[in-house]
């Protein structure tokens, strides 16, 4: 790539310190979606010819993404920021990687590439961070097995993931234990170099985007309810894909901009997925001024424009459907939930303890340590709404449970210590720089 390598989190800053805001107030858009822009550069690199990625991603997570697919012969130029021109080299045009493919802190990354490497000739080894080193793998393991995959790990769950290539795929119907799009696209991207018919279904609904790019970009996948279906051995063509604006990270904004008082934000072009969106119900539930305009059709779903001002947030015991939808937004929503007036509860949220940290534990450790009473249970917590003091939290090297402690501080009475944030840059680069042109109050330590 054309680009400077993205800052390591050893250079970032390790700490953040946060304070009370003023209220909250502008119009930006927020960065590309990480999962769109993961998949835009698989899909891309697979494709036969060449695609131009816009609003690409610029974090940890997606450079690393784009590096490993480099790494296998191809050709990714970064003529701007948050552009990628990606010329692909066919489904059958990778080439055996010269060493280990290191996918940082992301699982997807991880899980995505178990799928699509397992139908490959050439062997590979997939490792990552500390953090992602801790991380199943069993769940993409054992679907990829069935299927005729040889993947081995050290302690037989946690990465790196040794695969052998030059192995004869079958297509299987795979019944998900789990509501996960990472296990659901593993087993599709091997589906692509399988023989037969590769079926997926899931407990619950969770988002398409595999298989919608799949589709863009000439495969014929069948979303059905419940899940998706592929038939192996398709081509791809390239095509240019516009990423729209991560709703998990407008999500700091809209939860920080309904809490401060005399707040009022616009970010535009979000993409609201309903299998995104799960947080915009829970907040509204809760009382909150959230409204939508200009909604358009993208490739990956609706795209819009949204507007908070702020209102008094009432606590809510949320519906355990709506937690797939909001599943990476669940941290947030337990600070919104802390400075409600009344009680919250989450439950259902089991999936929260296996992300980059344990969420639950880092969210309740850190709300206790600001003199909220939480109670974690072991799928979710409950929360008694009140006020925040000063203090100090550890965000576990946790780029969400950091950005929603930097929300949390800012209704806090004192100033609060946020630890261990360099991974922010993992999935929002800039949150910092943005945070405080808005009104935040937070610096580095
Ligand atoms: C993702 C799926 C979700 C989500 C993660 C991104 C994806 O993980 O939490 O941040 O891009 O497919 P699971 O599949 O583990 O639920």
């Amino acid at each position: 790539m054309a680009e400077a390598a993205p800052a390591s989190p050893l250079h970032g800053p390790r700490c953040w310190v946060a304070t009370r805001s003023r209220a909250l107030d502008g119009a930006f858009p927020v960065p590309g979606d990480k999962s769109v822009s993961h998949r835009a550069v698989m899909l891309a690199a697979l494709a036969d010819g060449t695609s131009r990625i816009d609003g690409f991603l610029e974090g940890e997570d997606t450079r690393a993404t784009a590096a490993i697919f480099e790494a296998m012969g191809v050709r990714i130029d970064a003529p701007a920021h948050a552009r990628r021109v990606v010329h692909g080299v066919g489904v059958d045009g990778l080439r055996a990687p010269a060493g280990t493919l290191d996918c940082g802190n992301s699982g997807t990354a991880m899980r995505l590439l178990a799928g699509l490497l397992a139908g490959q000739r050439f062997d590979s080894v997939l490792a990552g961070d500390g953090s992602l080193s801790r991380r199943p793998m069993q769940r993409v393991m054992e679907p990829l097995r069935l299927m005729g995959a040889a993947i081995a790990s050290d302690d037989g769950e946690r990465p790196p993931l040794r695969i052998s290539g030059g192995r004869s795929l079958r297509g299987i119907d795979f019944e998900s234990p789990v509501a996960s799009a990472q296990v659901k696209s593993a087993v599709l991207l091997a589906g692509l170099y399988a023989a037969g018919v590769t079926r997926v279904r899931e407990p619950r609904p969770t988002r398409d985007y595999t298989e919608r790019m799949l589709q863009a970009l000439g495969c014929p996948v069948a979303i059905e309810p419940g899940g998706a279906r592929l038939a192996g051995g398709s081509r791809l063509q390239a095509r240019d894909i516009q990423v729209p604006g991560d709703f998990s990270s407008a999500a700091f904004f809209l939860v920080a901009a309904s809490l401060v008082p005399g707040s009022s934000l616009r970010l535009h072009g979000v993409g609201v997925d309903p299998r995104r969106t799960g947080l915009l119900g829970a907040l509204r539930a809760m009382g909150a001024d959230i409204r939508e305009s200009g909604r358009r059709e993208g490739a990956c779903g609706p795209v819009a424009d949204l507007e908070v001002r702020h209102a008094p947030l009432r606590g809510i015991d949320l519906p355990e459907d709506l937690v797939p939808d909001m599943i990476d937004e669940l941290p947030v929503f337990a600070v919104a939930a802390a400075c409600a007036s009344g009680t919250s509860r989450i439950r259902g949220a089991g999936e929260l303890r296996v992300k980059e940290s344990d969420r639950i534990s880092a969210m309740a450790g850190g709300l206790q340590a600001l003199g909220v009473r939480v109670d974690e249970t072991g799928d979710g917590m409950r929360i008694e709404g009140g006020r925040l003091r000063g203090g100090r939290v550890d965000s576990h090297g946790d780029h969400r449970i950091a950005m929603a402690f930097a929300v949390a501080a800012q209704l806090a009475d004192g100033e609060v210590l946020v630890e261990d944030v360099a991974n922010v840059a993992t999935s929002f680069p800039g949150f910092e720089a943005l945070a405080r042109d808005t009104g935040f109050g937070l610096r580095c330590a």
